[in-house]
């Protein structure tokens, strides 16, 4: 599969908030290349998730654009899948139809893409929940489902929006090793958005951090942590607290 990166140029992005514009996001100019884990790390509010949306096609920016392989985005396509922060799931249907949803959507005959939802079910480790309704799951679960739905319709793109925010930190840690494992299988280009130092670390290649409103690019980090990355290697390691203690350096001075 032909694989894309992502490039951002010079977006902006305002909203109208009683009756004058705020803008959000100023002059954004970066890239993500074929096959890498980013991650946009930021205090709340500075556009993060409305990045995410653009980079989706779920939103227009006022200026710039966002080129995939060498195309303008001018909404959403099939290269792209995004995992939300709140899941996303239908509730009326089972596990397997909510993976299998984006198959269908796009006409895959029943047998096929069930068989293609069991794979990714099994990948992100809920086999024998595929009869499950998501109000029978925990939040952790049903962001398993997000993922292995997102999954499934094998987009060039990932994009995920905090799709750990919700969940305790021991899940959030079982979760973080299991995606960073399925990455190294499926090498997908990753755009992660995060607010956790620790998450963007043990998971990205690099690391942009956003200020706050207008959101600009203050610094992009280079994580020099090898890979594959197995949580006990990675967290001791002298490397990975210096990184930490890098971006939260970077982050304090925004506040
Ligand atoms: N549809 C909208 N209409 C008006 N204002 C909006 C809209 N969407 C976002 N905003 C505003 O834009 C700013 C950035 O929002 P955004 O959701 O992108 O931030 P964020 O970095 O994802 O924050 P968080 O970390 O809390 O998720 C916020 O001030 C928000 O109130
Ligand atoms: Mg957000």
């Amino acid at each position: 599969m032909e694989r894309l990166g992502v490039e951002l140029h010079h977006i902006s992005k305002s909203f109208e908030k009683d009756g004058s514009p705020v803008q959000v996001l100023d002059n954004l100019d970066v890239r993500n290349e074929a096959g890498e884990f980013v991650s946009f790390l930021g205090p709340s509010g500075c556009g993060k998730t409305t990045t995410l949306k653009i980079i989706g096609g779920l939103l227009e920016p006022d200026g710039g654009e966002v080129i995939i392989g060498n195309k303008r985005v001018t909404g959403p396509g099939p290269d792209r899948s995004i995992v939300f922060q709140d899941y996303a799931l239908l509730p009326w249907v089972d596990v397997l139809r909510n993976v299998a949803f984006g198959l269908e959507l796009r006409g895959v005959p029943k047998g096929e893409r069930e068989e293609i939802a069991r794979t990714y079910i099994q990948k992100v480790k809920l086999s024998g929940f595929e009869h499950h309704y998501p109000n029978e799951l925990s939040g952790g679960m049903q962001q398993r489902v997000g993922l292995a739905r997102a999954l499934a319709v094998n987009p060039q793109i990932l994009l995920m929006d905090e799709p750990f925010a919700s969940v305790d930190e021991q899940t959030r840690r079982l979760f973080q090793s299991d995606l960073s494992d399925l990455w190294q299988e499926e090498q997908k280009t990753v755009i992660f958005i995060t607010h956790s130092m620790e998450e963007a670390v043990y998971l990205s290649d690099r690391i942009f951090v956003m200020s706050a409103r207008p959101g600009r690019i203050v610094e992009e980090f280079v994580v020099h942590l090898p890979r594959p990355r197995t949580a006990q290697d990675i967290r001791g390691s002298k490397e990975f607290t210096e990184s930490v203690e890098h971006l939260w350096g970077v982050l304090r001075e925004l506040q």
